[in-house]
């Protein structure tokens, strides 16, 4: 029997979250529920209390259970918590790290997986203050099921419903079991590459390791066995993954050899196609020499094509191998060949970079999904959104496998 500590706050969904308790206790599972000031002013504590058959929390100062920190001990007690329905102003607060009522502080402290189902007026959901924050709490690796489209009460219509009970449901039951992908090892290349000139010059590309790092924590909190090969980023790495850091595309094949034999691979690192020839010891000097000061001729090698080295290993070859491409032209035909040529199984083509909405270092991401008889467009989606869709298509490749 699993414990799911239930938050309700203060929308028109709330009476919903009474057939998710029905549904938590019909599967023989435990929930406790913490409802916020304004969630009561929609349901009666006196329904969540009967259908959960356990103490509804109100106050963060309730006595009785502040003498053991309530707040802390609800959360540690749980073995999920989930948010139903989610309204805008939680999400704020959360965002933030608002800890004004017991609900917001038990948030801020839980250490446990959280699944939110926002709910809002369509208007509130689309609203660039709302996605932001859904944005950042994505980033905290919170999970996210819905909202679903349709007619608000308000009478508008548009995303902002809650999802249907059934539907988180299915993610909860995803959270508490021990993971689709439990038993499988993943590896995963992330970040960009970084080539060395001289002591202290270096090549390098703009990528943030957004996107590979998703993918390794969505792999992660699927139950694969996750390692993360990863260049020099500023964010943070996702928990539970271990974590190689390398510099050069020499060193990321290096720690990828090492990882193998892995079932899937995901080679999402920029990585600089090119390393200078010879690595001068010594910091050039502005003038080499005295013939011509206005030009500096660097000679440049190839470096070894990681994802084509590990796709054509002859032993230790990764059931799923795919690689990611960014091209500003051309895409799907040169993703294509790329595919062919570097025999990977799937891949996964970027939209190209446009004028202020570089894919290096943004939150959102526009990709086409290849296989070899298939494509499909994935829309201008979160990063998140991205891992989530790639991880469904992993273990739907793996279901079909067994
Ligand atoms: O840069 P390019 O478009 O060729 O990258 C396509 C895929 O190949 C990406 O998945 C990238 O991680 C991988 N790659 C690699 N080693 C290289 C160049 C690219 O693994 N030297």
């Amino acid at each position: 029997m699993k414990k799911i500590l239930l938050i309700v706050s203060g929308g028109i969904a709330a009476y919903r979250a009474l057939d998710l308790i029905r549904e938590i206790k019909r599967r023989g599972d435990d929930v406790t529920c913490v409802l916020t000031k304004s969630a009561t002013q929609f349901v009666q504590p006196l329904s969540f209390g009967a259908l959960s058959q356990n103490k509804v929390y109100m106050d963060l100062f309730d006595l009785e259970s502040e003498t053991n920190i309530g707040h802390i001990k609800l959360s540690r007690d749980a073995d999920l918590i989930v948010l139903a329905p989610a309204t805008a102003n939680i999400l704020a607060k959360m965002s933030y790290g608002v800890s004004d009522s017991l609900a917001t502080s038990i948030l801020l402290a839980n250490n446990k997986p959280l699944l939110i189902a926002p709910s809002m007026n369509v208007k509130m959901w689309n609203n660039p203050a709302t996605k932001e924050n859904i944005e950042k709490l994505k980033s905290y690796g919170h999970i996210f099921v819905g909202p679903d489209e349709g007619e608000m009460a308000c009478g508008e219509v548009g995303s902002g419903k809650m999802s249907k009970v059934e539907d988180i449901y299915k993610e909860i039951e995803l959270l508490l079991s021990p993971g689709p992908l439990k038993g499988k090892k993943a590896l995963v290349t992330s970040g960009p590459t970084i080539e060395p000139i001289d002591p202290v010059r270096f090549i390098s590309n703009r990528s943030s390791g957004k996107q590979g790092h998703a993918i390794a924590d969505r792999l992660s909190k699927l139950g694969a066995d996750t390692h993360l090969i990863t260049g020099p980023v500023n964010i943070p790495y996702p928990e539970n993954v271990l974590v190689t850091e390398v510099n050069t595309a020499e060193e990321m094949l290096n720690a990828c050899k090492e990882s193998i034999p892995v079932d899937i691979s995901i080679f999402a690192a920029a990585v600089s196609d090119w390393k200078a020839s010879e690595i001068s010891k010594n910091k050039i000097k502005k003038s080499i020499n005295n013939q011509n000061d206005d030009e500096m001729v660097l000679t440049m090698m190839q470096n070894p094509d990681i994802l084509k080295t590990i796709s054509e290993t002859n032993t230790n070859r990764p059931k799923l191998v795919v690689g990611f491409t960014l091209e500003t032209e051309n895409l799907i035909k040169s993703a294509r060949s790329k595919m062919l040529n570097k025999s990977c199984d799937w891949m996964i083509a970027n939209s190209h970079v446009q004028e202020n909405q570089s894919v290096f270092n943004n939150d959102m991401n526009e990709v086409s999904f290849l296989t070899n008889n298939s494509e499909e467009n994935w829309g201008l989606i979160s990063k998140q959104c991205v891992a989530e869709n790639l991880c469904n298509k992993i273990i739907k490749f793996f279901d079909s496998a067994a």
